[in-house]
């Protein structure tokens, strides 16, 4: 998948590249990050990217011209019709659910801000969608950009080592993980759940799906609720005296 990143800090990309699953993506060409900077498209002897925001207050609005420009090269070089995201703390926040849609494109526009934002003409003419990754204020966008890339490269064919985790983790989608333990059966004073050692492989998966829901009911109970459980979710609470 194609990355056009918008971003007055390309060497922050450049860092993903050296670890863990995104950074073998990005090798293998499975993940391409393009980075396209504001700075590029400037005109004054300066090189300015950003100025006071009219009406006055605290730091500094990043420019139209260069902005909208940088995002014009990156459309051009993208192989697809690519979705113009800004990722800000006003957008929608971003999910699991974003992630596999993302997972599915072939291209994307992701849009850092810095400093007090971008000039809201950008947002209004070239923007498609704003993506938050949480309720709360980084100091731009890079952060949040590299975790929608690589919430995405993980679901990529190809790209995790074991794909078949992750089919075995959209069964259990929209519920906590349950708990791993590995060697040695004794840690800590604490034995390895028997079942996980019984090799009985129908006991093993219906007990994860039993921890999963637990977990999820104790730990995030906000996750259940809005949505009907099945009847199985409802035997897993019942079972650990959780209804
Ligand atoms: N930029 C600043 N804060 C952000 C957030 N919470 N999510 C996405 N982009 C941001």
């Amino acid at each position: 998948m194609w990355f056009g990143v918008v971003s007055l800090f390309p060497e922050m990309f450049e860092l993903a590249r050296g670890y863990g699953v995104l950074g073998r993506a990005m090798t293998a060409g499975s993940v391409i990050i393009e980075v396209f900077n504001p700075r590029t498209y400037t005109s004054d002897r300066h090189q300015s990217v950003d100025d006071r925001p009219y009406g006055g207050g605290p730091g500094m609005v990043m420019l139209y011209e260069p902005l909208v420009q940088a995002i014009e090269a990156a459309r051009t070089a993208a192989p697809s019709e690519a979705e113009v995201v800004y990722l800000s703390p006003q957008g929608q926040t971003f999910t699991q659910k974003d992630a596999r849609e993302v997972s599915n494109r072939e291209s994307m526009i992701l849009i850092c801000g810095r400093y007090e934002g971008i000039d809201q003409r950008v947002i209004e003419r070239v923007v498609d969608r704003q993506l938050s990754i949480g309720d709360y204020v980084l100091s731009g966008g890079e952060l949040a950009a590299l975790v929608v890339i690589d919430a995405a490269a993980r679901l990529l064919p190809g790209t995790v080592g074991n794909q078949a985790s992750i089919i075995e983790e959209s069964h259990l989608d929209g519920l906590l993980d349950y708990p791993q333990y590995t060697r040695p059966e004794i840690a800590g004073g604490l034995s390895v759940p028997a079942v996980l050692m019984s090799g009985d492989h129908n006991a093993i998966k219906a007990w994860r799906r039993d921890k999963a829901v637990e977990q999820t009911y104790r730990l995030r109970p906000e996750m259940l609720t809005g949505r009907k459980l099945t009847e199985e979710e409802r035997l897993a609470l019942a079972r650990a005296d959780l209804t």
